[in-house]
């Protein structure tokens, strides 16, 4: 897909996500009014909102009527409270998130800690509400959902990422990190989008597998952007990894080898995206731009 193509579609694509998640999350001066502040300050502008948008590029390359909608927002809600209780003190500790003073920051570390709670629950009822008349696809979105944010994944990684090098720096504990705490979002992102828009068993499976690569190579290159970039691009504390000992692939295996092991998961998602019925042409390329990217 040319350039200008791909850029017109995705900002048209952010454009709907930003609609949607102000049309579907509830105000900031909803009751109580603090823990409704905290949220929309972190949901707020400043994310790169690429969960959402592969939802709903996912769901339109089986169906072009594709609404998948609830399912963005749901996923960029999980993703959200992820960021907020990751920058906790008992946990990554950074006072900056999406450009401005992350959660616990703005407001105070109770309140975080509830905003994020609150997303959780919030995500499921997203869904029931956009998918309940379709009780199959209610199904399996819930399930896709769950099952990433859970203690087997999401939490699961985090929680292994908390151990940092003290826990030893051990190839099969930093592969299921990378699965865990970031993979696996992109994965459900992928195939939420496909369930959503009526694709085959096999076809959510090679877009669950391709969004698996894509994860990977997305914390990668977080990794050596926090190794490189300064905080003013990223919007967040850069050499917060070494601060906080962790465990990262090129920390393990040098840069070079990260950087090649990018592009070989770029290949292999590609490969995987092209090799379904879908039109896959925007993902294949959001997914190599995933790699070059600069924040
Ligand atoms: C940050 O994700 C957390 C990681 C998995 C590295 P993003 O880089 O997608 O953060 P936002 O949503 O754009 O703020
Ligand atoms: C991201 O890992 C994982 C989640 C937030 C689930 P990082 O801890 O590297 O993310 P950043 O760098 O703080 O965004
Ligand atoms: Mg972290
Ligand atoms: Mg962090
Ligand atoms: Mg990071």
């Amino acid at each position: 897909m040319d350039g200008a193509r791909f850029e017109s579609l995705h900002v048209g694509l952010i454009g709907e996500v930003e609609t949607a998640l102000r049309a579907l999350t509830p105000p900031a001066d909803a009751r109580p009014a603090r823990l409704h502040a905290a949220i929309r300050h972190s949901l707020e502008a400043g994310g790169k909102r690429l969960r959402p948008v592969i939802a709903l590029a996912a769901a339109r390359a089986f169906d072009p009527a594709g609404d998948a909608r609830a399912a963005a927002v749901a996923l960029e809600c999980i993703h959200t409270y992820s960021l907020i209780h990751d920058d906790l003190p008992c946990m990554d500790d950074a006072d900056l998130r999406r450009g401005r003073p992350s959660c616990h920051k703005a407001f105070d570390e109770a309140t975080a800690l509830l905003a994020g709670d609150a997303l959780i629950p919030f995500a499921f009822e997203l869904l029931a509400r956009g998918y309940g008349d379709r009780p199959a696809l209610l199904r399996d979105l819930t399930l896709e959902l769950a099952v990433t944010a859970g203690p087997s994944l999401l939490v699961g990684g985090q929680t292994e990422d908390m151990g940092g090098l003290a826990a030893g720096a051990d190839p099969d504990r930093l592969e299921f990190i990378l699965r865990g705490k970031t993979a696996a979002m992109l994965s459900a992102s992928f195939a939420m989008g496909a369930l959503v828009g009526g694709a085959a068993s096999a076809e959510v499976e090679a877009f669950r597998r391709a969004g698996r690569s894509a994860g990977i190579a997305f914390q990668l290159v977080d990794d050596l952007l926090d190794l490189t970039s300064d905080s003013v691009q990223m919007g967040k504390p850069v050499g917060a990894d070494a601060q906080n000992n962790k465990l990262t692939y090129a920390g393990l295996f040098g840069v070079p080898a990260a950087q090649a092991r990018v592009a070989a998961l770029t290949t292999e998602a590609s490969a995987l995206l092209q090799g379904t019925r879908g039109d896959t042409a925007f993902l294949v390329e959001l997914v190599g731009r995933m790699a070059a990217r600069r924040n």
